[in-house]
């Protein structure tokens, strides 16, 4: 994979770099709530405008279906981007067209533009290779060079992540180039203890992980919205909590897999339990219940791991050598269940391992719950993306970077 270094070496001045990142921050209306994505990518930008170069900014935010959606603007990622690189930078309210073009060619050497979401134009995400590959010549006309650096989004075939790739002279940017760096260290040659604390909503997500993982890892730690799966897959009544009837096959398999390869693979002995879901607006008090995760109620629903299990997971990660983390133990957004996430975090601060981060979510929960990033060894910015590297699959982003 050629990285920006080299781009750098062979010098851009005046030359338009075509920068994908992933900006695809969390908001609250006008608000970006965390904007550790957007700091991510700085280094690559910084270089670039350091270097003379034209730079233009484009990633897709949410998921919108293929035309304009005001709630899915990148205005405002845009200009937390302009405040942090403590310059202004132009915003082009389109992807390919006249403001596009106009935003750019009104750039000087060293400076930067944004283009509007990606994803406002169906060529983005199309699964028809035609129509990604209109709209990725549209894009490329904007630009002489491509730097990869929306690490986030490599697991998707897109436009703007694998077709333009293709059509432009490509470059891994920093950010690429650093979490492909980690994710080697938990893929080959693994220190070990190794262990892996999965959380997050559904089991079917991270089907393909464990089944890799059980071949990989010493103990799998399990909490957040798939622990409800596989506590009724082991036979106990999960009340109303978060469940995925057709993956308790998949569960009982990985529960078989790991007894017979000596994977630990623990699951709550305790849960945080409420009728009703906690509003995260107002975070009003939810009056949560513990009970033992074998005695879950039938009108209540987990939504936070115990003390008890908070006490055990931080135990079964005393004295790893690796850790890998990716998904909250709980609705971490709300006070009253954000401690079961906030102990495996501060397990993790706790120690020595070589602790990554993987995930939008627990990325943000992480900064969000006040800790310090660089007690962490990594804190990927990928979610999937860091997911189905460590699945061992081909990831369009990282392959057309490849060519
Ligand atoms: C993410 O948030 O994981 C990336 O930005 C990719 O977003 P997507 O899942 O909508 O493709």
């Amino acid at each position: 994979m050629k990285t920006i270094d080299e781009l750098l070496r062979q010098g851009v001045e005046g030359k338009r770099v075509f920068v994908r990142a992933d900006l695809n921050v969390p908001q609250d209306g006008t608000t970006i709530t965390d904007d550790g994505r957007i700091r991510a990518v700085l280094p690559t930008i910084k270089a670039l405008t350091g270097a003379g170069a034209k730079v233009v900014v484009a990633s897709h935010l949410g998921r919108p279906k293929g035309e304009p959606d005001p709630a899915f603007t990148l205005r405002f990622a845009a200009s937390r981007l302009g405040e942090l690189l403590g310059r202004p930078v132009a915003f082009a309210g389109d992807t390919i067209g006249s403001e596009a073009h106009s935003a750019v060619a009104g750039l000087d050497n060293g400076q930067v533009a944004v283009l509007e979401n990606l994803r406002f134009n169906a060529g983005e995400t199309s699964k028809d290779d035609a129509e990604r590959a209109e709209f990725a010549a549209r894009l490329a006309a904007l630009a002489d060079v491509y730097v990869g650096d929306g690490f986030g989004a490599v697991h998707r075939k897109h436009a703007s992540v694998y077709d333009l790739a293709r059509l432009l002279p490509s470059y891994a940017g920093y950010l690429i180039a650093t979490e492909v760096g980690v994710l080697k260290k938990l893929t080959d040659d693994v220190k070990r203890p190794y262990v892996v604390v999965l959380g997050g909503a559904k089991v079917s997500d991270k089907l393909g992980v464990i089944d890799h993982l059980l071949e990989k890892a010493d103990r799998i730690l399990i909490g957040g919205g798939m622990a409800y799966t596989f506590l009724k897959a082991k036979g106990h009544e999960v009340g109303i909590s978060l469940l995925q009837e057709d993956q308790i096959p998949a569960c009982l398999e990985y529960l078989a897999r790991a007894e017979k390869k000596g994977v630990e693979f623990v699951l709550p002995v305790d849960v945080l339990v409420s009728a009703e879901f906690p509003d995260l607006k107002t975070k009003a008090p939810a009056k949560p219940t513990l009970v033992a995760s074998t005695a879950i109620p039938a009108d209540q629903e987990g939504l936070d791991i115990g003390p008890e299990t908070r006490k055990l997971y931080a135990s079964k990660l005393a004295d790893a050598a690796t850790v890998f983390w990716n998904g909250p133990m709980g609705v971490f957004e709300h006070p009253d269940y954000a401690e079961g996430t906030k102990a495996v975090a501060q397990a993790l601060v706790d120690s020595p391992a070589f602790s990554v981060v993987g995930g939008g979510d627990s990325a943000a929960a992480v900064r969000i719950l006040g800790f310090d990033e660089d007690a962490f060894g990594h804190i990927s910015t990928g979610g999937g993306a860091s997911l189905e590297y460590l699945e061992g699959k081909t990831l369009p982003g990282l392959a057309a970077l490849e060519d």
